[in-house]
C-alpha cells in the first residue's frame, strides 16, 4: 500500500489493536467528517465537555472544534461560520467579496489542522499508524506542520514538523511551545517555495520505518475534508447573506494553492452553485500561469509544482499576485498609520478596518485575485466572490517590521499609505490571469507529472486518472466509508464520549 491509496481496509490489525488501546488510555474518542463538516450533529454531551477548556489546548475537547463554526472566542458554535465582506469602498470593485475566517480554528488560528486531522485519523483507522511507535512527519510550509504537531500532541504520539527555515517566526515559536523535542523541528533549505526541498527531506525520514509520512500534497484525505467541510461551510455562509440579498449569485470562488486542498471547496461550490473555481499563485513564482519558478512571501501558498490532489481540470482562472503587494498591505492593514489613512483619508467604517487583521498574507493575496477577478469577469454589486482567510496577520507581526524596514527606510507614512492603497488595492488590474481553455487544463495537468511520475513514485495510471472529473466525483464515495471506520474505531475504543 502506498500513501497514494485510499486506504479503506484495515491494513495492520496489529498497529490497529495498539491505536485502540492507546487512545482508550488517553480517553480520545475522534469526530467524523460528517460531525465536522456540520457541528450541529455533534452529541451535546461532547460539545459540553469542551465547556472552559481553551480552544489553544492541547486537549481532546479541541478535536471538536476542527471545524469553521466556532464562535468569535472559539468556545462555543455559530450557526454560520466567521466571515467578513468587503465591499467597494475598499475594494474598488462592485462584487461583495465574502472572506470566511480559517482564524477560528484551535490550536493553531488557521485553518489548516482540518487537513491535519484527516491525514491522520484515515491512518489510523484503516491500521496504517500505530500511535505506539510511529512518528507522525508533517511535510509543510508551516501551518499543516502546526496542526499536525497539535492533532499529534493531543492523541499522544510524535509529530515531526518539517517545514523550511525561511518560514515566519512566529510558526516557528509556536511549534517551540508545542513539539515534545527540539528534534521534532526540521528545518529545510529556503522558504515558501521550496516545496521539493521538504519532499526531499521526507524521502530521508521515510528510510526509518517509524515515520509516516503524511504527505498533505499528495493525501485525498486533503481534498475530502475541504470537499465537505470547507465546502459546506462556505456555502452556509453564502446562503445566510442570500437571505438578506435574495438576488446575489456566487460567481467565483478564489484561493491560493498550496497543498491545493482548499481548492476542493471551490469544487464543491461549482456543483451548487455553478460558481467558477479560481486557483491564486504568486508573481514572482509562477508555475501554473507560466510554468514558472522563483522565491516569494505569500506564505502558505509554496510553488513550483502541482499537487497530486489539485483537480486542474475543473480550475477556471489563474490569478497571479505579487508578493510585494501582500506585503505592503499587510503593512497598511496592520499599522496605526495605515489604519489612519483608510479611516480619515478615504473615510472607511473604522470597523471594516479593524476587522482587516483577520487576513494574513495569503488571505490578503486571496482578496486581490478576488478583486481581480471581479475585474476580469465584469462582476456587478450581485455577483459575490467568495474566498478564505486561512490564517490571520497575527501570525505576521515579524514580516511586517520586516517589510517596514527594508521596503520603508523612512517610515511608513501617509504618503506611503496612499502609495501602497492606490497601487496594491485599486490598481489591481487583469495583468497575469489566465481563463483556462481545456488545452491550457492540460498544459498545467502536465506539469504534474514530473513530480509525481518521475520524482514521487506515483503510477502513470493512478496519475492519468485524475484528468477524468469522474474520479474526482468518485472520490465523494471514500468519506462514507471512513466515516463508519471512524465510528467503528471509537466503538473499540469504547470510552464513552466526555461528559
Ligand atoms: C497561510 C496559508 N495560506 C494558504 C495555504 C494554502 O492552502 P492549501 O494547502 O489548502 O492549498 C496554506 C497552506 O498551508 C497556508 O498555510
Amino acid at each position: 500500500m502506498t500513501s497514494f491509496d485510499l486506504s479503506q481496509d484495515i491494513f495492520d490489525k496489529t498497529a490497529y489493536e495498539n491505536a485502540v488501546k492507546h487512545l482508550r488510555d488517553a480517553r480520545v474518542v475522534l469526530p467524523t467528517f460528517a460531525e465536522l463538516a456540520d457541528p450541529t450533529s455533534i452529541a451535546s454531551s461532547i460539545m459540553a465537555a469542551a465547556d472552559g477548556i481553551s480552544a489553544d489546548e492541547p486537549h481532546s475537547a479541541n478535536l471538536y472544534r476542527v471545524h469553521w463554526y466556532n464562535d468569535e472566542n472559539r468556545s462555543a458554535l455559530t450557526d454560520v461560520p466567521g466571515y467578513i465582506v468587503l465591499d467597494e469602498a475598499l475594494t474598488g470593485v462592485a462584487a461583495p467579496i465574502i472572506v470566511v475566517l480559517g482564524g477560528r480554528f484551535p490550536m493553531i488560528g488557521a485553518h489548516k489542522v482540518l487537513p491535519a486531522y484527516a491525514c491522520l485519523v484515515t491512518r489510523i483507522v484503516s491500521g496504517q499508524f500505530d500511535p505506539t511507535r510511529h512518528r507522525a512527519i508533517w511535510p509543510s510550509t508551516g501551518n499543516y506542520c502546526r496542526g499536525g504537531v497539535a492533532i499529534s500532541r493531543i492523541l499522544g504520539c510524535r509529530g515531526v514538523a518539517v517545514l523550511p527555515a525561511g518560514m515566519s517566526q512566529e510558526r516557528f515559536d509556536w511549534l517551540e511551545d508545542w513539539v515534545t523535542e527540539p528534534a521534532d523541528i526540521v528545518r529545510t533549505p529556503g522558504s515558501e517555495s521550496n516545496v521539493k526541498e521538504i519532499y526531499d527531506k521526507c524521502a530521508e525520514l521515510s528510510a526509518d520505518s517509524s515515520n509516516v509520512i503524511l504527505n498533505q500534497f499528495s493525501e485525498y484525505a486533503n481534498y475530502l475534508a475541504h470537499y465537505r467541510c470547507t465546502g459546506r461551510a462556505l456555502e452556509s455562509v453564502f446562503m445566510s447573506l442570500k437571505e438578506q440579498r435574495a438576488d446575489l449569485s456566487l460567481a467565483a470562488f478564489v484561493a491560493g494553492t498550496g497543498s491545493a486542498g482548499t481548492m476542493a471547496a471551490g469544487d464543491y461550490l461549482k456543483t451548487i452553485f455553478g460558481s467558477q473555481v479560481v486557483a491564486v499563485e504568486p508573481i514572482e513564482c509562477p508555475t501554473m500561469l507560466y510554468n514558472g519558478y522563483g522565491e516569494h512571501n505569500i506564505q502558505g501558498i509554496g510553488d513550483k509544482h502541482i499537487p497530486l490532489i489539485q483537480n486542474i481540470m475543473n480550475t477556471d482562472i489563474v490569478v497571479g499576485v505579487s508578493d510585494e503587494s501582500s506585503d505592503h498591505l499587510n503593512v497598511l492593514f496592520n499599522s496605526g498609520v495605515g489604519r489612519e489613512y483608510l479611516t480619515g483619508r478615504r473615510g472607511l467604517d473604522p470597523k471594516t478596518v479593524e476587522n482587516l487583521t483577520v487576513l494574513g498574507l495569503s488571505g490578503i493575496a486571496n482578496v486581490l485575485a478576488a478583486i481581480k477577478t471581479a475585474r476580469l469577469l465584469d462582476l456587478g454589486a450581485d455577483d459575490a466572490v467568495i474566498t478564505v482567510a486561512t490564517d490571520s496577520a497575527a501570525l505576521y507581526v515579524s514580516e511586517r517590521e520586516r517589510t517596514e524596514k527594508t521596503d520603508f527606510p523612512n517610515g511608513f507614512d501617509q504618503v506611503s499609505a496612499g502609495e501602497v492603497y492606490a497601487r496594491h488595492m485599486l490598481g489591481q488590474g487583469k495583468e497575469h490571469m489566465l481563463e483556462m481553455t481545456h488545452q491550457e487544463r492540460r498544459r498545467v495537468f502536465n506539469l504534474g507529472y514530473y513530480t509525481w511520475v518521475e520524482q514521487q513514485g506515483v503510477t502513470l495510471e493512478d496519475f492519468e486518472k485524475r484528468r477524468d472529473q469522474r474520479f474526482w466525483d468518485g472520490l465523494q464515495n471514500t468519506l462514507p466509508v471512513w466515516d463508519a471506520m471512524i465510528e467503528e474505531f471509537n466503538g473499540h475504543v469504547g470510552v464513552n464520549r466526555p461528559g
